[in-house]
C-alpha cells in the first residue's frame, strides 16, 4: 500500500473514532485543504461529463433546455449546474447535497473563471446575494438527503459520481422515490465511476482491487467518509428493472486486452462473490445511464 494510501486510511479511521460532528468538521477542513486540483481542471473535466451527457441526451431526444433539472450530490462546486444552465439553458436546476461543501469565496472564483471561459454573464442571486454567490436559478440544497426531498415539477434527474458512495438499498429508495414524485416520462442521467477509487492514490492498486475481499472484509476496509459500493454494471441494471424504469442508454468503457489495467484486473483473485461475472461486467468503467421514469 502506497504511503499516501495509507495515511488517507488512517486519517478516515481516526475521524470516525470522533463524535459525528466534529468528525463532519474535521475532514470538511481537510478536504478543503488538500483538494488541490486547479479551477482550471475542475472546469475542464466537469466540461468533459457534460459533453458527454450532451452526447447520450442527444441521442435518446432529450432537452434541457427550459426544464428543471435536479442534481444529487452538489460536492464542492456548482460545475453541472453551471453548464447545465448557461450551456445547456435550463430553466433552473437545483441541487442537493448531505453535505454543506459550498463556500462563497470558492463560487466567486468560479463564477469569474466560468464567465470568462464561456462568455456567460452569471447575475447573482439578490435575495440571497450574501449566502453563496450563486446566480438565481441555481438552488442549493446542502445538509440534505435527497431521500427527504419532495421532487414534483422535476424533468430530469442527474447524478455525477455519487451512486457508487450509496448504499445498495439508498439507490433503491431513491429511485423508487423518484419514480413516485417526478413527472411521468421525465428522466434520469446517472454518471458512475465504479472502479476502486483507493487505485487512484495508489497507482499500484487495480481499479477491481477491490473485489478480491469478501462483503465483511470489504466493510472494515472502509470509513463513512470514503464508504465505496461496489455494484457492478448488471447489479445496477437489476436494480432499475426490478424498479420498472426503463433502461434508456447504457454506456461504459472497458480497458483494452493489452493494456496495464487489464494485466493488473487479470493478476487479481477475485472473491468468490465475482467469480461469475463475465470480465467484461467486472471491468466496466466510466458507466453512463439514462432511465425514463
Ligand atoms: C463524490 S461526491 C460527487 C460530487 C459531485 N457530483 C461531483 O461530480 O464532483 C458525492 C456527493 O454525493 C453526496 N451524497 C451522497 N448521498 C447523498 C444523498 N442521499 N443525498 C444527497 N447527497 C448525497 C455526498 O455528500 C457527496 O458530496
Amino acid at each position: 500500500m502506497s504511503l499516501k494510501l495509507r495515511f488517507k486510511s488512517f486519517l478516515f479511521r481516526f475521524l470516525e473514532i470522533l463524535p459525528n460532528r466534529l468528525g463532519d468538521q474535521v475532514y470538511y477542513k481537510v478536504q478543503d485543504l488538500f483538494s488541490k486540483e486547479d479551477l482550471d481542471f475542475k472546469i475542464r473535466s466537469s466540461h468533459n461529463s457534460f459533453r458527454t451527457f450532451q452526447t447520450i441526451t442527444w441521442e435518446n431526444g432529450i432537452e434541457i433546455k427550459d426544464r428543471v433539472v435536479i442534481e444529487i450530490g452538489s460536492g464542492w462546486l456548482p460545475l453541472m449546474p453551471y453548464f447545465f444552465r448557461y450551456i445547456g439553458r435550463a430553466k433552473k436546476v437545483e441541487t442537493f447535497d448531505l453535505n454543506r461543501h459550498y463556500q462563497k469565496k470558492n463560487i466567486e472564483k468560479l463564477n469569474d473563471a466560468f464567465s470568462k471561459e464561456y462568455e456567460v454573464e452569471i447575475s447573482k442571486d439578490k435575495d440571497k446575494e450574501s449566502a453563496y454567490s450563486l446566480p438565481e436559478d441555481i438552488k442549493y440544497y446542502p445538509n440534505t438527503n435527497i431521500l427527504d426531498q419532495k421532487l414534483t415539477n422535476c424533468d430530469l434527474v442527474f447524478s455525477r459520481f455519487v451512486l457508487e458512495h450509496m448504499k445498495p438499498e439508498t439507490i433503491k429508495s431513491m429511485h423508487l422515490k423518484i419514480k413516485n414524485e417526478s413527472r411521468p416520462g421525465a428522466h434520469i442521467v446517472h454518471l458512475i465511476s465504479p472502479g476502486d477509487h483507493r487505485a487512484y492514490v495508489d497507482k499500484n492498486l487495480s481499479l477491481q482491487d477491490f473485489l478480491k475481499y469478501s462483503e465483511h472484509e470489504w466493510k472494515k476496509k472502509h470509513t463513512r467518509f470514503d464508504y465505496h459500493n461496489r455494484l457492478r454494471l448488471p447489479q445496477y441494471l437489476k436494480i432499475f428493472n426490478k424498479l420498472n424504469l426503463e433502461i434508456v442508454h447504457v454506456s461504459y468503457e472497458v480497458p483494452d486486452e493489452n493494456s496495464e489495467y487489464y494485466r493488473k484486473f487479470k493478476a487479481l483473485e477475485l472473491h468468490q462473490d465475482y467469480r461469475n461475472f463475465t470480465d467484461e461486467e467486472l471491468m466496466a468503467g466510466a458507466i453512463n445511464i439514462i432511465l425514463k421514469v
